[in-house]
């Protein structure tokens, strides 16, 4: 089976680094001419645990290369993934240009039976659209497209590929969900369900899911709130909800709110879809207002400490949206440092594996660092963003020695609170009231500091 991946980003890269696995014979172009060098010399130019290894195992053996030569690729093929980007627009709504760039693209090279599938996540409709621009380049010849959505993981890509909890594939023909039965066979036979779907389904399966999980997010964050204000503890909360089998521990581990490539863009683009088809999905809508709010709201926490804002120091400590990925797309690190940069804060910044990709929007307005400690060092407070587990075996003796302020901000609850506010720090956690250090006189120290930490349950362990 010969497959072309069009688009050789997270998805594309591991959807066609993983066929190779399963035995296909795989191609993957993208347009960027630098991605595609870098990989043909062996560089994999994002961070994902095990790509770069089975990439050069995949390669070796003859059956993994890239190209920027689509016609080449694209002519030979039996099946054409579009893997491409698919963004917001300034108004929230899908962003199709590259799905469509990428039909027109390939259109005159396609073989007579090969069949385009579209593994971008793209909204009810795209797939019957993309036919449509492709059959008019084929005019008279026959035209197969179908929706296989993607819902791997970045920092577990290749297992929740080859292991995935199901494969759901849109065809709106009977042959062409035969073809792709036939390309899944191997998953198929390890025992993962097949979904056989239409196209419009396959589509609003990948929303609904996305969808579904953000709003278990957002509900434990907004349960988080109360938790902090009614002196809760959100982790026993999540326990006691998660093991009721109907609700499940997963997706209920609070934080900054959610960012990512997926979940901030496919909530705005199913609300979109809610709108355009005049069924408003007013939970959504709330939910992503809320978690915007929620990212603004611990930004201000922040600030509330700082005394003065201007010239305090932050250290940021996690980059990335979330742990064993380079990923900063719509990272909740990312609008905490717009937020300070603007309040006139200095900021330095520490991530294992995403300071580059930040580094390339913010510059040298943020001091970058190549390890935790130097980040901290005479920083007034620090922010645990991103839950690498780095940051959880932090030398708290050695963290508190080197900042110049006493506030430890733990958006990830990674660290033991007795043992933060053991070593003379406040722990500002999420959902937990704020703890004092162990140090302080109780009574006294409240009193200090109580203006600039108001509306914050606080007490003493
Ligand atoms: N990243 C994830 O975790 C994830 C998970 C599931 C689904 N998805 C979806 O998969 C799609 C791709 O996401 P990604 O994170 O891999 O994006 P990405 O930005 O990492 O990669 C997209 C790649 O496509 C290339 N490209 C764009 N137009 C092209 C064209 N006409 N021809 C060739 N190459 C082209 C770009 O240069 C880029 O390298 C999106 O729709 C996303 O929502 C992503």
């Amino acid at each position: 089976m010969k497959l072309v991946l069009i688009g050789a980003g997270y998805v594309g890269l591991t959807t066609g680094t993983c066929f190779a696995s399963l035995g296909c014979h795989v191609s993957c172009v993208d347009l960027s001419e630098t991605r595609i060098s870098d990989l043909q010399n062996g560089h994999v130019p994002i961070f994902e645990p095990g790509l770069a290894d089975l990439i050069r195992q995949m390669a070796a053996a003859g059956r993994l290369n890239f190209s920027t030569d689509l016609r080449d690729a694209v002519s030979s093929a039996d099946f054409v993934f579009i893997a491409v980007g698919t963004p917001s627009r300034p108004d929230g709504d899908i962003d199709l240009s590259q799905v469509d760039a990428a039909a027109r693209d390939i259109a005159p090279y396609l073989a007579e039976n090969a069949i385009v599938v579209i593994k971008s996540t793209v909204v009810a409709g795209t797939a019957r659209a993309v036919c449509e621009i492709i059959k008019k380049t084929r005019k008279g010849k026959s035209v197969r497209v179908a929706s296989n959505p993607e819902f791997l993981r970045e920092g577990s890509a290749i297992a929740d590929f080859l292991e995935a909890d199901r494969v759901v594939v849109g065809a709106d023909d009977h042959s062409t969900a035969v073809a792709l039965r036939s390309l899944y066979r191997p998953l198929i036979d390890k025992g993962i369900p097949f979904i056989s779907t239409s196209t419009t389904d396959a589509e609003l399966i990948k929303y609904a899911a996305n969808a579904f999980l953000a709003l278990k997010i957002g509900f434990i964050n907004d349960v988080a709130n109360i938790c902090e204000n009614a002196g809760g503890d959100v982790s026993a909360v999540a326990r006691g909800i998660g093991t009721d089998r109907r609700i499940g521990e997963n997706f209920l581990q609070p934080g900054p709110g959610f960012g990512g490539s997926c979940f901030p863009k496919d909530t705005r683009a199913f609300a979109a879809t809610g709108r355009r088809y005049k069924a408003p999905q007013g939970l959504i809508e709330q939910l992503i207002s809320a978690n915007d709010e929620r990212k603004a709201m611990l930004a201000e926490r922040i600030l509330g400490v700082l005394e003065p804002r201007r010239c305090s120091r932050v250290a940021i400590l996690g980059l990335a949206f979330k742990a064993s990925t380079d990923d900063v797309r719509e990272s909740a690190a990312l609008s905490l440092i717009e937020t300070l940069l603007k309040e006139g804060v200095e900021v330095g910044a520490h991530d294992p594996q995403a300071r580059r990709k930040a580094q390339d929007l913010f510059g040298a307005d943020v001091t970058w660092h190549e390890d935790p400690y130097s980040a901290v060092r005479g920083a007034d407070a620090v922010a645990i963003m991103t839950e690498w587990e780095e940051y959880r075996d932090l030398d708290l003796t050695r963290l508190s020695d080197l900042m110049a302020g006493k506030h430890l901000f733990d958006f990830r609850n990674l660290l033991v609170a007795k043992d933060v506010t053991g070593h003379g720090l406040f722990y500002h956690s999420i959902g937990r009231p704020l703890l004092w250090p162990r140090t302080l006189n109780g009574t006294s120290g409240m009193a200090e500091a109580r203006p600039a930490l108001s509306g914050i349950a606080a007490s003493v362990v």
